[in-house]
């Protein structure tokens, strides 16, 4: 057993527990994809390169994340509607200690 659970917020505002594997190697964007939390096309539009801003979310937990690259850094810069707390989904991988995490997703820009 080693999934975590998740809270996410689509962006009709509804917010939605899931489970989330951290055996699997995947990210915050491949996670809302599985459950189609977003309609297709809307996230993960560069397939998780950090270069599109389709997956950015906001991070409304106090979990301890891993720093921003360069490039998520970069594309955050340029995003719409981007908070102090906002990532790239896709930069989000699913760990352990991430348990618990609480996430919207940005809107659609
Ligand atoms: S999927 Fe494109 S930046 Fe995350």
């Amino acid at each position: 057993m080693s999934d975590i659970k998740i809270k996410i917020t689509d962006r009709d505002g509804v917010t939605h527990e899931v489970d989330a594997p951290t055996d699997m190697n995947m990210n915050l964007m491949e996670v809302v994809r599985s459950y189609e939390l977003a309609p297709e096309g809307t996230i993960g539009i560069c397939g998780g390169m950090a270069m599109c801003a389709s997956c950015q979310c906001y991070v409304q937990s106090d979990h301890q994340l891993p720093e921003k690259s360069d490039d998520e850094d970069a594309m955050l810069a340029e995003a719409f509607n981007v908070e102090d707390n906002s990532r790239l989904g896709c930069q989000i991988h699913m760990t352990p200690d991430l348990d618990g995490l609480v996430v919207e997703l940005a809107p659609e820009s």
